[in-house]
């Protein structure tokens, strides 16, 4: 389908100013000239998106997935497609290094299907110098878009069509909050709810601030109307996300509380909380609401108050460890995991010590292990004392060391328990067995039939392995 130059600026004439509406008639365009290549090629086309990075990504993806399926797409997991979106993350180094490693390979298939099209969005195209590269070195990249304006995909992918010329959209701050595009859900059953976008804590390490903007939280009616809808829809848990939930402007906790009244919901995740806002009334609303995770995710990031304070986290070693120990004693079967960084600039050996010393005493059901990555434009990286490769590597070895013992100890301590569990999958490793989740993020592996995936069942723990439970069915529910 071949438009002359006249009919595409009366098309773009004619498009709506207000969203989403503008958005769903660019869904339209789009599948006028999708329909006539699906005649063209008598067959469908096909859409992968590769998603790096964090929860919120996992989400924004899921978001640009339901564009392109109403656009006409079909969804495939293979790099052969017709469209290929790579949606990245720029939180460490190793996250960019990996995009442009694929996106060589993706030149070679790009040379067997030159209608294909490869589009970049997420936070690493928040940065100047990564657009600048791709510019001048990834030339068969056709459209590049920031974190800003991902509702906008429909209108990029119909001047691509239109203009066949590389589409940059990148937004230097953010843009009005678009409800109501469509979307589409990885799991039929549970589903994550951005309820606010940005963060304003600029840690002196995270790039975050700079490519996620300054905090806005959704209206509460809008999250709970899309809550109620995703329940009407089959949703029966839910993860609330932010960068930091607990600066939600109408209030965390209530929301949470409102969350909760909803009867199909049956669980209620969320994620991330900063330690320094976490408040008493959050940790009343989980302990009243059996429906709330038994899991809190607490970054530490560093257990040496000074490199704390080197980090702008505004609180101290033993301000964590008192947090901790109050959410233990009010909520006695609670998880609590986090995020650590290694060699941090100017971290020596006793700040780690610190950091071991936190590890022991919170007794972390888990925690994830990064080594220090600098990221331009931070704080932290025009920092004096960047510490050695070798260094961080040996503390790094020993943090998970210590970590991988004690939360082997500390997740395993339900042996011989009844627990309800949310049936996800068929066992990825063994289909003769399913895997659930208990509320605090442990998982249970168990022989049941498939129709369980999706509902909650009782299981009984019968054995510790490690890292996971296996157990027995006791029944669905
Ligand atoms: N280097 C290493 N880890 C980082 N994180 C954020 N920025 C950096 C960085 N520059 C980690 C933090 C955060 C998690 C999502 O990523 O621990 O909590
Ligand atoms: Fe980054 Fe700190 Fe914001 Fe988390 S709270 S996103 S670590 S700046």
């Amino acid at each position: 389908m071949v438009y002359t130059s006249l009919e595409i600026d009366e098309i773009l004439n004619k498009a709506p100013v207000m969203e989403p509406q503008r958005q769903f008639y660019f869904v339209d365009q789009c599948r006028k000239i999708i329909s006539a290549l699906e005649e063209k090629k008598g067959r469908k086309l096909t859409v992968c998106i590769n998603t790096f990075g964090c929860q919120m990504n996992a989400k924004d993806s899921e978001k640009l997935l339901g564009i392109m399926e109403e656009i006409g797409y079909v969804e495939s997991d293979s790099e052969d497609s017709d469209f290929v979106l790579y949606n990245t993350c720029t939180v460490r180094e190793h996250a960019n290094v990996r995009v442009y490693g694929r996106l060589g390979v993706l030149k070679n298939s790009k040379d067997k299907n030159p209608d294909m099209i490869i589009a970049l969005c997420g936070c690493m195209m928040q940065e100047n110098a990564v657009v600048e590269k791709i510019k001048q070195s990834y030339k068969h990249v056709d459209i590049i878009f920031g974190t800003y304006n991902i509702y906008k995909l429909a209108e990029l992918l119909f001047l691509h069509f239109t203009q066949k010329k590389m589409q940059i959209e990148i937004y230097e701050s953010p843009q009005e909050i678009v409800e109501d595009l469509p979307s589409e859900r990885k799991f039929k059953f549970k589903s994550g709810v951005n309820i606010m976008y940005g963060c304003n804590n600029f840690c002196s390490y995270c790039i975050v601030p700079y490519v996620r903007g300054r905090e806005r939280s959704r209206e509460k009616e809008d999250i709970l109307r899309e809550i109620r809808n995703l329940a009407a829809d089959g949703v029966i848990e839910i993860m609330l996300l932010g960068q930091n939930v607990n600066s939600y402007a109408y209030g965390f906790p209530q929301l949470l509380a409102e969350a909760a009244q909803i009867p199909e919901i049956k669980r209620i995740r969320f994620m991330t909380s900063h330690p320094k806002d976490l408040s008493d009334d959050l940790i009343r609303v989980i302990k009243d609401n059996p429906k709330i995770a038994r899991h809190i995710h607490l970054p530490l990031q560093s257990g040496s108050t000074r490199v704390l304070k080197e980090m702008n986290r505004h609180y101290t070693k033993e301000g964590y460890l008192e947090l901790v120990d109050k959410i233990r004693s009010e909520i006695k079967d609670i998880s609590i995991t986090t995020d650590i960084i290694v060699g941090f600039p100017g971290e020596t050996e006793e700040d780690f010590q610190d950091t071991l010393d936190v590890v022991r005493k919170a007794k972390f059901e888990s925690a994830f292990t990064f080594i220090y990555s600098k990221r331009s434009g931070t704080k932290a990286a025009l920092m004096p004392d960047q510490i050695p490769r070798d260094i961080v590597n040996d503390r790094f070895n020993r943090l998970l060391a210590l970590v991988t013992e004690g939360a082997t100890k500390q997740t395993m301590r339900y042996t011989g328990q009844s627990v309800e569990v949310l049936v996800e999958e068929i066992n990825q490793k063994d289909p003769s067995l399913l895997t659930g989740r208990m509320s605090n993020n442990s998982l249970v592996h168990f022989k049941g039939s498939n129709d369980l995936i999706g509902t909650m069942a009782k299981v009984h723990l019968d054995e510790a392995k490690g890292f996971y439970y296996l157990g027995t069915l006791i029944r669905s529910m």
